[in-house]
């Protein structure tokens, strides 16, 4: 019954790591990880997120992984498969995907436009104050370069699963790799002298980067320093979505799961410090300890005015540093329309070219209009969690802020309470290999991710008031 067409799995450990290590780095490890990293006390933050990361990351990656391996099937009928009474937590997961695909495209656009600004030698014109705003605000440019991106990802996913997707990470994630240890070796030899004179270097930018600073270290900061890492994971690791289920679901009986999600974790991870390193050095030598912005007003106001800083070396880091932006994000919008076509081609039983394409019109509509949100469909709404938000922003909370860590609350019961871990364990070591860290698994899967979800449910909603 699950006999699948030639093409349709990945073919093998490597081709199926690079796909999901394609999900896992996205704009998350760009424009947030280094971001926290310099607010949350440097080298500290960097420890917690290791631990959490080869824990409760792991705990979380896991599951979603041998779930889908182990019943062939994407999120909306996978949980249903583990546990009849659990088919609402199928359809929960469904729509995360869903709402993200309505605006990640939107912000794929944006990085193609500045990639073309950098290869067009406008450089200048977009380290202006006003670049950014205006080029948001346009009716025009954000909806054609968004556009853009959402049909290349639409293509990708018509030509399929090792066709479409395994092909091209293969490609873009060795590449986006080489790009970004590039640019992170340039930014250590930066030395740039103020206006009055201060001197300040790469190299001191790295140590603010990597010492631990336990200034202010009270009970409460070091609770949020939690959060904020736990929150960055599993936004990081593209789970609680459905897209690692799916990705599952692609992979051969023979390939060894744990070893892969380590692979997994290790080039997420990886990228997240190396953006780190490319960014918190090149904006405190520039910028002092000020310049450090999260999400797009880091990527897109304030690394222009570091890149304009560097003078003529700036064009061309500017222009690696959003190609190489482009095929993170990419890989990341082609795994959700994935999940997205995956579930539907499951529920009416319809083959993937047709699928596809009814879903990539869908969604070049839906891009259309989330790209407008600063424009003709601007709105302004005050969400739970106190910030104020556009259209995007709105999409971005139900999925992120409250539907994520609520499926992954009740998914980590579902496991380790209802079914059971070892429902997970041996799928894990169907393969005759041993699952390493069972006992992290064990402990992290019935007792720790539930409660951390719980609390980060509480605060992401706003009810827990931090
Ligand atoms: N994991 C990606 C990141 O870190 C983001 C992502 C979100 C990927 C949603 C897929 C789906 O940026």
């Amino acid at each position: 019954m699950n006999e699948k067409k030639k093409g349709s799995n990945f073919s093998g450990q490597l081709g199926f790591v690079l796909a999901a290590a394609g999900s896992a780095v996205g704009v998350g490890n760009l424009w947030r990880f280094p971001y926290l990293a310099a607010k949350d006390g440097g080298g500290l933050f960097l420890i917690i997120y290791l631990i959490l990361v080869l824990t409760f990351g792991f705990t979380l990656l896991t599951s979603d992984i041998a779930i889908g391996r182990k019943t062939k099937k994407s999120a909306i009928y996978a949980y249903t498969e583990m546990n009849k009474k659990f088919k609402f937590l199928g359809i929960l997961t469904f729509f995360v995907p869903v709402l993200i695909m309505t605006y990640y495209a939107v912000i794929g656009g944006w990085i193609t436009r500045y990639a073309v600004v950098y290869f067009t030698g406008e450089a200048k014109a977009a380290a202006a104050d006003d670049f950014f705003v205006s080029f948001i605000t346009s009716p025009v440019a954000p909806v054609i370069y968004g556009l853009l991106f959402m049909f290349v990802t639409t293509v990708i996913i018509y030509k399929g699963v090792e066709g479409g997707i395994e092909r091209i990470s293969r490609w873009l994630m060795p590449v986006l790799l080489v790009m970004i240890v590039v640019i992170a070796v340039f930014s250590l030899t930066i030395t740039h002298k103020d206006a009055d004179g201060t001197v300040r270097t790469g190299l001191q930018g790295l140590l603010v980067y990597l010492k631990p600073d336990l200034t202010g270290l009270t009970p409460g900061r070091f609770l949020q320093i939690l959060l904020d890492a736990m929150s960055q994971i599993f936004f990081s690791l593209s789970v609680s979505m459905g897209i690692m289920i799916t990705y599952g679901s692609y992979v051969k009986p023979d390939v060894n799961l744990g070893k892969s999600i380590n692979q997994i974790e290790i080039f997420d991870t990886l990228v997240a410090f190396l953006a780190g390193m490319m960014i918190i050095p090149a904006v405190f030598a520039f910028t002092g300890t000020e310049g450090m912005s999260a999400g797009p007003s880091l990527m897109f106001v304030s690394l222009p005015k570091v890149f304009q800083a560097m003078g003529t070396p700036g064009i061309f880091v500017g222009a690696v540093f959003f190609l190489m932006a482009i095929f993170a994000t990419l890989t990341s919008c082609i795994s959700v329309l994935e999940a997205i076509v995956a579930n539907i081609m499951a529920i009416f039983h319809a083959d993937r070219k047709k699928v596809t394409l009814i879903m990539g019109a869908v969604y070049l509509i839906a891009t259309a209009v989330i790209a407008l949100g600063y424009s003709i469909f601007y709105v302004e709404v005050k969400l739970p969690n106190g910030s104020t938000g556009q259209l995007l922003d709105i999409m971005d909370y139900i999925s992120n802020s409250f539907m994520m860590p609520f499926i992954s609350m009740i998914s980590t019961i579902l496991i380790g309470w209802i079914v059971g871990p070892k429902w997970i364990i041996d799928e894990m070591e169907s393969t005759g290999d041993k699952f390493r860290r069972k006992y992290v698994y064990i402990v992290m899967i019935k007792y720790v991710a539930p409660i951390m979800m719980f609390i980060l449910f509480l605060q992401s909603t706003g009810i827990l008031g931090m």
